[in-house]
């Protein structure tokens, strides 16, 4: 699939605000709190975990890779500091960490990259893409980041943010640990409209959730998979919330005829 198709830029609506959907966050089935459905995404992920890379690069058919590629590129301004201190947030196995490591490096920049997930095994199961690139992985929860207020340059996160049990809290916490014009990317999925969100929706409802069980041996997390984009909010919506939080300079660029896109603001 082309990388470049669609690039249109979505900015925030500047007349009346939207209506804010009442979605606070992620709410996977059988689960009716933000601790339960915090607890239930990082099982999902702790299980999913040993198959996790193999799956990914499968059932996106690598396109993943450009995705990840193109986030980092879009950052290199800031990636090409050696100062710059980066936060991959919801890192996961790192492939996010490892596009932003390789852009650094084709700058000659050491700038020092923070991997950052709360499920154990989904890090241990980078750990050896981590210790090769001066990756730094960390053990923590997103919405109790173990950052101190006003310390990072460049928060991103690449198929995470959506997972988060309340998403305003989310966005809150990387307000605060970012610098003054620091900047934010939340790459994640979207709903494209047309025949080919009609085929594509296809897919990803009906055979990706199929493939991942088979493949994972796991039944859930892959079910959960189009249900937590569908409920995810619109972009429009997102746009929106992210300004309510005190982000500026705000704006969602489609990847891939919109299948996926890159939230982008500033502190
Ligand atoms: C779909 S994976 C994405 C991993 C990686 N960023 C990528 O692009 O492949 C989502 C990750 O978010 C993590 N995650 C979800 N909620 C989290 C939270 N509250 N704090 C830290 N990590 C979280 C999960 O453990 C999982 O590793």
């Amino acid at each position: 699939m082309p990388e470049q198709a669609n690039t249109s830029t979505v900015e925030p609506r500047k007349s009346a605000a939207a209506n804010l959907s009442s979605v606070r966050g992620t709410m996977p089935a059988g689960t009716s709190d933000e601790r339960s459905a915090a607890n239930a995404v990082r099982q999902m992920f702790d299980e999913i975990a040993p198959r996790y890379d193999f799956l990914n690069h499968v059932l996106s058919m690598n396109v993943d890779r450009l995705w990840w590629r193109r986030t980092a590129r879009t950052f290199s301004h800031i990636l090409s500091r050696s100062d710059a201190r980066v936060l991959d947030l919801c890192a996961g196995t790192g492939d996010m960490s490892v596009a932003m490591r390789a852009v650094a490096s084709r700058q000659k920049s050491s700038a020092a990259i923070l991997a950052l997930d709360f499920s154990h095994q989904m890090l241990q199961h980078g750990l050896a893409k981590f210790s090769v690139r001066n990756i730094q992985p960390v053990e923590a929860d997103a919405l109790h980041l173990p950052l101190a207020d006003n310390s990072v340059d460049l928060v991103v996160s690449s198929f995470g943010f959506r997972n988060l049990a309340n998403y305003d809290a989310g966005l809150r916490e990387i307000f605060r640990v970012l610098k003054p014009q620091g900047e934010v990317g939340i790459l994640d999925f979207s709903e494209p409209g047309g025949i080919l969100g009609k085929l594509y929706g296809f897919y990803f409802r009906k055979v990706l959730p199929k493939i991942g069980t088979m493949i994972s041996g796991v039944r859930g997390p892959y079910e959960y998979l189009p249900a937590s984009v569908h409920k995810f909010p619109a972009p429009q919506e997102m746009l929106q919330r992210m300004e309510s939080v005190g982000f500026s300079d705000v704006s969602w660029t489609p990847y891939t005829f919109a299948i996926a896109g890159l939230y982008r603001g500033k502190k």
